[in-house]
């Protein structure tokens, strides 16, 4: 989704902001710009398409060490040159770059346009510049303190002004803005990873608060000029996170990266001596644990269908009811909080904003909210109450792998954890310590054989539908292998349980319509087996993913991928690995971006 950096110090601002908004790419955007001031004007160059065609366009001496960049993923207007930011007043001495959306535009649009305002482009951001330069007297800090001040919805926003040179101001609510403190420069970028190249000292902004900066200083205060104190963090992970390191995808990196991503977020949260886990970032002590009769898990995308999973474990480890739901659909459903129901919000960027305002809304009502985020510092992990970072490392391909299964792993942990404290005895939970430390090298074992899934892709290339099914805590995995399969090839996949498969969906199924089935050798394998045969009595082409060893399903299936042996909860962690993997050879089968597909984007900042 939309991206923004900004930048102030010594050297040339336009190689740096291009470099920004080069490494914001992987967050979905379909036009991009910046503008540079220099000697009483700014320079703005914007286009739509890729970094690579605005790059085309810039100058490489373009003059000038102060000015902002944007990557637009559209909301109002098409995707065109004008409506790419940064936008301009009519002077073109302001420029601003936005993300996130003004709901109130259209009055603050009409009212500009009666005072003789002309607009250039079919955006709500627009308003923004137009409404700032009419208040603007001198002092750019104060105008945009004014501004927000008239706008209702949601901004991150960064404005220069000519006449003010090397000075860039940023104000939030609702979409996040970073400082960047440099030595001698300073950033001010929607996105640790835009600025991580220069430095690693970071100051995360909260809603409501005006940030102003310059080479050498940051001030931040809130919309009544007061000044508040801000802590530096540093940024715990490096460039080379970041980078492809040899592979020809980020998605592909991601991965291959999971035995150890599943390892790390297991690491030093285990107790071999209670069989159980440790997870310090709760906030709740056991007793409060104890009493919590109900679990209600909130996230988008990938992360909801790791809420699912995640539901299935707490129910079936802990005994504790547990539902999955859209964090979209809860915010305006005036949920009920009880004190005995505890809420987890699940958001790899911990951005998201469905999720986000979700969880506002429920903490306005007295709810206890954990937030389960891979992005350290980010918006929900500072503002829930408590939770547990998954530890995946930087996941930069728009569709979700590593995150996945981390989440996945981070739940079986709290699962087991709750399961302790009640009635899981200890022989069954060091059964599950030990299985679970297993699973990285069973997800190696799988990736050594990613050929398999490549030759079996290519099998199904002409596919332009596809079922997936699973029955149990696999329900949940068919649906994400649904999802993977669509976000990145276009082909168009649906999931759904084994057992409701023949109250619909079977009425799809012909020889053109294959099914992949995830159909582990557990209590629910012989109904498994029967609606594998339901779907090979109507000659539907049928790849399942088994357990190693499971030679009757290879007399059925057209084609068999086989998992290694885990027990029967912990299989998500297996399954999850080739159905990602044979997504990505589809999608490159066929010739997709496989790491930035069309429209979609990895962190979704509006509603
Ligand atoms: C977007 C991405 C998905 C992701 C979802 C939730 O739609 O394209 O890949 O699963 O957001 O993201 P989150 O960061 O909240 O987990």
């Amino acid at each position: 989704m939309c991206g923004i950096v900004g930048y102030c110090g010594l050297r040339p601002a336009a190689p740096i902001l291009l470099e920004g908004l080069r490494r914001l790419e992987y967050r979905g955007y379909d036009s991009s710009g910046i503008s540079v001031g220099n000697d009483g004007k700014l320079t703005v160059i914007k286009k739509m398409g890729k970094i690579k065609n605005l790059k085309s366009h810039v100058p490489e001496d373009l003059p000038g060490t102060f000015g902002i960049g944007h990557t637009r993923w559209a909301t109002h207007g098409e995707v065109n040159d004008e409506n790419a930011h940064p936008h301009s007043d009519a002077s073109g001495k302001l420029t601003i770059v936005h993300n996130g959306i003004i709901e109130n535009y259209i009055p603050l649009k009409e009212k500009l346009m009666a005072e003789g305002v002309e607009f250039k482009s079919e955006t709500d951001s627009e308003v923004i510049v137009h409404l700032m330069a009419s208040l603007y007297d001198g002092d750019l800090e104060k105008a945009v303190k004014e501004t927000v001040t008239h706008l209702e919805g949601t901004y991150g926003l960064v404005c220069v002004h000519a006449d003010e040179p090397g000075r860039l101001v940023g104000a939030r609510n609702g979409s996040p803005l970073v400082i960047g403190v440099g030595d001698g420069e300073m950033f001010l970028a929607s996105d640790v990873t835009a600025m991580i190249a220069y430095t690693k000292q970071v100051v995360y902004c909260e809603d409501g608060e005006v940030v102003s900066l310059t080479a050498r200083e940051f001030r931040t205060t809130d919309l009544k000029d007061r000044e508040i104190e801000k802590k530096v963090d540093k940024v715990a992970w490096d460039l080379s996170e970041v980078e492809k390191a040899g592979y020809s995808t980020y998605m592909e990196k991601e991965i291959s990266e999971q035995a150890e991503s599943i390892h790390r977020a297991m690491r030093g949260r285990i107790s071999t001596e209670n069989a159980s886990g440790i997870l310090g970032g709760l906030n709740l002590s056991n007793q409060e644990l104890r009493r919590v009769k109900r679990v209600r898990i909130l996230s988008a995308g990938t992360s909801y269908y790791a809420a699912m999973t995640a539901a299935y474990m707490l129910e079936s480890m802990a005994r504790i009811p547990a539902t999955a739901e859209f964090a979209s659909e809860v915010r305006y459903a005036n949920p009920v909080v009880e004190p005995e129901t505890l809420f987890f919000v699940i958001s790899q960027s911990g951005e998201t904003a469905d999720t986000l305002f979700a969880m506002r809304e429920l903490k306005r009502k007295g709810a206890t909210v954990l937030g389960v985020c891979n992005a350290v510092g980010s918006t929900i992990a500072r503002e829930s109450d408590g939770g547990v970072y998954i530890h995946a490392g930087p996941e930069i391909a728009v569709a979700s792998t590593k995150a996945f299964t981390s989440t996945l792993t981070v739940f079986y942990l709290f699962s087991l954890y709750m399961a302790r404290m009640r009635d899981m005895a200890f022989h069954n939970g060091k059964a599950m310590v030990e299985a679970l430390e297993l699973i990285p090298g069973k997800v190696n074992e799988i990736l050594a054989r990613k050929d398999e899934l490549q030759a079996m892709a290519k099998k199904y290339l002409y596919a332009k539908n596809f079922l997936f099914l699973g029955r149990g805590i696999n329900y949940p995995l068919a649906l994400e292998g649904a999802l993977k399969l669509k976000e990145i090839s276009y082909v168009h996949a649906e999931g759904t349980s084994s057992a409701e498969m023949k109250h619909g969906p079977i009425a799809l199924i012909s020889e053109e319509f294959p099914t992949m089935m995830i159909i582990p050798n557990d209590s629910l394998r012989e109904k498994n087996i029967s609606n594998l045969k339901e779907l090979k009595a109507r000659k539907g082409p049928v790849l399942v993913i088994a357990t190693e060893g499971d030679t009757e399903i290879a007399d059925i299936a057209d084609d068999v991928f086989y998992i290694p042996k885990t027990m029967d909860i912990l299989t998500p962690l297996l399954t999850a690995i080739p159905l990602q993997v044979f997504a990505y050879y589809m999608a490159l089968g066929l010739n997709r971006n496989v790491d930035q597909p069309r429209n979609l984007a990895k962190s979704v900042t509006v509603e």
